[in-house]
């Protein structure tokens, strides 16, 4: 959700920003701009719509050796050529490009800004127009940038540059993601390592509320009173190759197809010498200290969640809520004694799950992040963190992740379950069933004709379908239903099966289509009664189940794996569905509208 790319060094400033902003593409925006510094002052370019739309309208020789550069998603304002990034105020002295929500900004142009002139509808303008007030209270542009960011409440990220100072690249940020990427001659703002990796690998982590200035050769980090903070780099463990799509048609299609290679990494990843899974000691002592997990999540980590609750109930024992983050935060439940919170976050960004991270470790309890990406604000805030070794997710709708916050999480419940000695621990070789489960995906990934003809038949001209499922399928159910909603514009309602006949069945017509998951024995008559029901009222109907439960006529059933991970297995027709149903639609499936991946703003 909006990104953020600075460059002041000795490179065209233009070439190093446009090339950011393509990486940065997959974070969802709607419009994007770069402002380029050079003997003509500052030239902006800005539209809406695509990156390419926006280099249709950068000259060829547009140049700059200090440069800012913006992706928007619109907040405040719709997405438009004017709305988009960089803002200037009004002598055009300076320049500012801004991620982020800020709360107080027509109290702070009421207060300081009457009589100005405002070319946008955006809350950025404002900050922009403050630098310049300040400024001209005889504060140098530090101090008048310093000044606006103590009055801003919300969450930010800023990268500035002032036309009569090209010599300094500024910046600050508070809850939104913003790094300093260190380069040799240059230096590099970016909202994450993707943006820069083609020109350093070094980074330095930024902390909310401090003062950014850089120079080709120097960093310099303060705090909000000025202090000179001290910080080491580190160096970025992914690779710029890892972000490339090599020959796949779609990050999306990639990243399924990488699914089982990444639950083999992750086994690895948790396996100790003698090939036994292992977490962190003081993650299991807090973990069986606590009385009760909640799990906070958006989305498809929310979705993966639910899974996570029935490993960790059944594997340790432990009882598990699992929570929302957007309602979690202003609505808490009443806790148990002694909580542990466990955030599930691919990005580890997500400002709905942070501002409950923020709010719980105000009330003294101890928390642990699920993420995929080290570094990232969660992953830092947490007291503890557990990482997902997908590599970088770019499509953005999640599928990989997805796979792997089960798998981590199953991880977790099997190693406090066997540390508390619990029989259903102590029975699972996790490590061959995972692995099981792996060759189980990969024959599922290798079905993609099959797959792409069901979602030709059922999906081609539907306008909503129906997932069903029980127990564990019903949590897929709606992991596929929202896959199929937001890459595919379908609407469509993963449902526990059972509970179709007390309201939701009256939509079902006829051809409407109706995909069942069947995977768990207890059920599968059930299920298959609740099928009858909807076929009896002319649905459509498809049934996906695992050998052992399959019945003649399943459109699609795959090898029999643990009942616990059957998840992991059944949610790739799911996602490969999703992606041929957005494909015969013509829909952008990597970038679909309205979307983000990294989830910013509350
Ligand atoms: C759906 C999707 C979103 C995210 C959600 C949470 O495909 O990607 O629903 O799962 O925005 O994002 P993270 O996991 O980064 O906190």
């Amino acid at each position: 959700m909006c990104g953020i790319v600075g460059y002041i060094g000795t490179k065209n400033a233009k070439d190093v920003l446009l090339d950011g902003l393509e990486k940065l593409e997959y974070r969802g925006y709607d419009s994007a701009g770069i402002a380029l510094f050079n003997q003509e002052g500052v030239q902006i370019f800005k539209e809406k719509g695509r990156i390419q739309d926006l280099k249709n309208e950068v000259p060829i020789a547009a140049y700059g050796q200090i440069g800012i550069g913006h992706t928007r998603w619109a907040t405040h304002g719709k997405p438009s050529k004017i709305n988009a990034h960089p803002h200037q105020s009004e002598s055009g002295r300076f320049t500012i490009v801004h991620n982020g929500v800020i709360e107080n900004y027509s109290l702070l142009k009421e207060e300081y800004l009457p009589g100005r002139l405002f070319k946008t509808e955006t809350d950025t303008e404002v900050i922009v127009q403050l630098i310049e007030y300040f400024a001209g209270q005889e504060l140098d542009t530090k101090a008048a940038f310093r000044k606006t960011i103590s009055l801003l409440h919300g969450s930010y990220a800023i990268t500035l540059i002032d036309a009569e100072d090209p010599e300094v690249l500024y910046a600050a940020k508070n809850k939104s993601p913003l790094l300093i990427g260190k380069g040799n001659g240059f230096n590099i703002i970016s909202s994450d390592a993707m943006a820069a990796l083609k020109e350093t690998k070094e980074f330095i982590e930024i902390l909310d509320e401090e003062l950014i200035s850089l120079t080709r050769d120097t960093i310099m980090i303060e705090n909000l009173n000025g202090q000179k903070m001290e910080r080491d780099s580190f160096i970025a463990t992914i690779d710029s190759s890892d972000i490339e799509k090599g020959t796949y048609p779609h990050y999306m299609l990639k990243e399924i197809d990488e699914e089982p290679a990444v639950i083999r990494h992750i086994i690895q990843s948790y396996q100790n010498n003698a090939g036994e899974i292992t977490v962190d000691q003081e993650i299991l002592n807090e973990i069986m200290a606590a009385d009760r997990i909640y799990i906070i999540a958006c989305g498809t980590s929310y979705h993966a969640g639910l899974v996570g609750k029935n490993l960790i109930e059944q594997l340790a024992e432990i009882p598990v809520e699992v929570h929302v983050s957007s309602e979690m935060g202003y609505n808490m439940p009443l806790m148990s004694k002694n909580p542990l919170f466990i955030f599930i976050t691919q990005s580890g960004e997500t400002a709905d799950s942070r501002q409950v991270l923020v709010k719980v470790k105000e009330k003294g309890y101890k928390t642990l992040t699920m993420t995929n990406v080290p570094g990232s604000t969660l992953d830092r805030e947490a007291d503890f963190s557990m990482y997902l070794h997908a590599g970088p997710e770019i499509a953005v709708a999640s599928t990989k992740a997805y796979t792997a916050q089960i798998a981590v999480l199953s991880i977790l419940g099997a190693a406090v379950g066997k540390q508390k000695g619990i029989q259903a621990a102590n029975e699972l070789d996790l490590v061959a069933e995972l692995g099981i489960a792996a060759n189980a995906m990969e024959g599922l990934v290798a079905s993609k004709e099959l797959i792409e003809h069901l979602a030709a038949e059922y999906l081609a001209v539907s306008r909503n379908a129906f997932f069903l499922g029980r127990g564990m399928d019903y949590f897929v159910a709606m992991e596929a239903a929202l896959k199929l909603k937001e890459i595919s514009y379908i609407q469509a309602e993963g449902f526990a099966s059972g509970e179709l006949k007390h309201g939701t069945i009256a939509l079902i017509e006829d051809a409407t289509p109706v995909f069942a998951v069947i995977t768990q024995k207890n059920i599968n008559w059930n299920i298959r009664g609740n099928v009858n029901e909807v076929l009896a009222r002319g649905a459509n109907a498809c049934i996906i189940s695992m050998e052992g439960v399959n019945q003649p006529g399943d459109r699609l059933v795959f090898p029999q794996v643990h009942p616990l991970l059957t998840s992991l297995v059944s949610v790739i027709p799911c996602q490969l569905l999703a992606y041929y149903a957005a494909l015969h639609r013509g829909c952008d499936v990597d970038k679909p509208r309205n979307l983000a991946k990294s989830v910013t703003v509350e």
